[in-house]
């Protein structure tokens, strides 16, 4: 990213900071950085640098292999013929992740499905009689839960799609917006056919400050952690719904700031799993294997 847009980002969290009257802790970098982060339609192409894989042989070979040897260290083997056994294991077939899916049929999703997708990925189960805690698939820094669920699809076999908040507590759908035109959608981000044709875009966000009023910067930590087991949540239930996703970066913030109706600062957009049928078996892993990535 180039100096000048990044004062520009920077300026941005401190105007919208300075407009409600707010003092930002100087030493909580956090916004800053997030803000840093973000694809905006004019920056993108500066932002994600597929060129250095041709350009560079070292970082092409990391790349290649996404794993380090310590090949100075004494080295234990470990039972591969055991591990690569287990994962072929009914008992373990729900955990060993499908490759991703990028070949949608376009197909509305029931809405059962939809409500076992949100439900099992991060709704609340009953209370525990004992605690009177609500259980969630999912582990969160002091029991905080900074994430939110948006969806972006067509929930109810209309025909129109919509965004849609996922309430947890009530395990609903509050609409924000009825019948966003194709276009809207594929104006989303970069991919724009996977866009249009997944049947839901899933759309993490965090309320940073969930738990960064406790955990300071760390809780920003926290929240990129949390979204990390969420995607594969999200993943793995999907996969149990015989249903393809896709991990996905490629949404510009500032379109789906706009769409959600969040002001980018106290809730940001963090990333996307796009879910929905797919042509072939998503066990094969069609359209995994050299697919275009972000
Ligand atoms: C944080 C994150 C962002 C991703 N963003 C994209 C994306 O924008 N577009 C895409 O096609 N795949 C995206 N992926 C999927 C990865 O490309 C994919 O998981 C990786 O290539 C490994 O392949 P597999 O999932 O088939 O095993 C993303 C994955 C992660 C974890």
């Amino acid at each position: 990213m180039k100096k000048e847009d990044l004062v520009h980002h920077v300026a941005t969290v401190k105007g919208l900071r300075r407009l409600r009257d707010e003092t930002p802790d100087p030493a909580d970098r956090a916004e800053e950085f997030h803000e840093a982060s973000k694809f905006h339609r004019a920056t993108f192409g500066r932002m994600v640098h597929h060129q250095r894989l041709s350009v560079d042989p070292d970082v092409a070979a990391g790349a290649r292999l996404g794993a380090r040897t310590l090949s100075h260290l004494p080295q234990r083997p470990l039972d591969r013929d055991d591990f690569e056994a287990a994962s072929r294991d009914p008992r373990f077939a729900s955990l060993v992740r499908a490759p991703s899916c990028r070949t949608f049929t376009g197909e509305a999703l029931p809405p059962q499905v939809l409500s076992r997708l949100l439900g099992l990925s991060y709704g609340a189960y009953p209370q525990k009689a004992a605690t009177g805690r609500r259980r969630r698939p999912l582990p969160s820094g002091g029991a905080l839960y900074p994430l939110e669920i948006y969806v972006v699809g067509d929930v109810d076999g209309s025909g129109n799609k919509g965004a849609y908040h996922y309430n947890v507590l009530d395990h609903a759908l509050e609409e924000v917006q009825r019948g966003l035109p194709a276009e809207a959608v594929r104006g989303l981000g970069i991919q724009q056919d996977l866009l249009e044709n997944a049947a839901l875009i899933v759309i993490i966000t965090a309320v940073f400050n969930r738990s960064r009023f406790k955990y300071g910067p760390r809780g920003y930590r926290f929240c990129l952690m949390e979204a990390g087991s969420l995607i594969q949540q999200l993943q793995l239930v999907a996969q149990a719904l015989g249903l393809g996703s896709v991990a996905f970066a490629g949404l510009l913030d500032d379109a789906v700031e706009d769409l959600l109706r969040i002001d980018g600062v106290d809730e940001s957009f963090v990333n996307a799993v796009l879910v929905g049928r797919t042509s072939v078996d998503a066990k094969l892993g069609e359209g995994a294997s050299g697919a275009q990535t972000t």
